[in-house]
């Protein structure tokens, strides 16, 4: 896709790359001193959380393994529906695991929520939930999450992992995609 093409279908630049960068680098010190003495397994949630895995474990300096599930809420068009169907499970045990879920984005919560109700009889001895962008405005059901990036307004998103039908992924910012794009 040409930049200009590009241009045409986001309004505006929500939370840039800059911005994204200097919060990881926050958040792994956090990290890194809550898990001080403790293995920690990384859960990505594919395939919005691609980007913030790879960028957030790299700015970890410290042992880490990863693990990714792939999960399909079903619902139309841009929303979630709730009603969730893991397309690709886990490789590794969890039994004993220290475990941080790493998602890209809370919008309703419904997709995480189930998520925690799902770990939570797989035998971790910790769960716990870095969601790089939260809509506050947008929660059905509150989530347990100890690590937020940047809460957001209650719009339609793309970049940096997230997409629409598949596109905008490779956006290094996060923006509001265009209604028109949509409607
Ligand atoms: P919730 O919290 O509503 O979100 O269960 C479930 C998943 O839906 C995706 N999602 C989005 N994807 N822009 C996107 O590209 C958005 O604004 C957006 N809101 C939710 C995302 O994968 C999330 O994990
Ligand atoms: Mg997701």
């Amino acid at each position: 896709m040409r930049a200009a093409d590009v241009q045409s279908e986001i309004t505006k630049v929500l939370v840039t790359e800059e911005q994204i960068r200097a919060k990881l680098d926050d958040i792994a010190a956090r990290v890194v001193a809550d898990y001080e003495g403790r293995d920690l397994l990384l859960v990505g949630v594919l395939k919005g959380a691609v980007m913030v895995m790879a960028d957030f474990a790299r700015s970890l300096p410290r042992e880490i393994t990863m693990d990714w599930m792939a999960v399909s809420s079903y619902g139309t068009g841009t929303k979630s529906s709730g009603v969730v169907q893991i397309r690709k499970d886990l490789d590794s045990d969890l039994t004993g695991k220290h475990v941080l879920i790493v998602e890209d984005i809370i919008d309703s919560g419904l997709t995480l929520s189930w998520l925690l109700e799902n770990f939570a009889s797989r035998g971790a001895a910790s769960v716990e939930v870095f969601a790089l962008l939260r809509k506050p405005d947008a929660a059905k059901v509150e989530v347990d999450c100890r690590y937020i990036g940047f809460d957001i307004s209650n719009e339609f998103v793309v970049g940096y992992g997230l997409d629409y039908a598949e596109k905008y992924r490779n956006l290094r910012d996060v923006a509001v995609l265009a209604p028109h794009v949509y409607a």
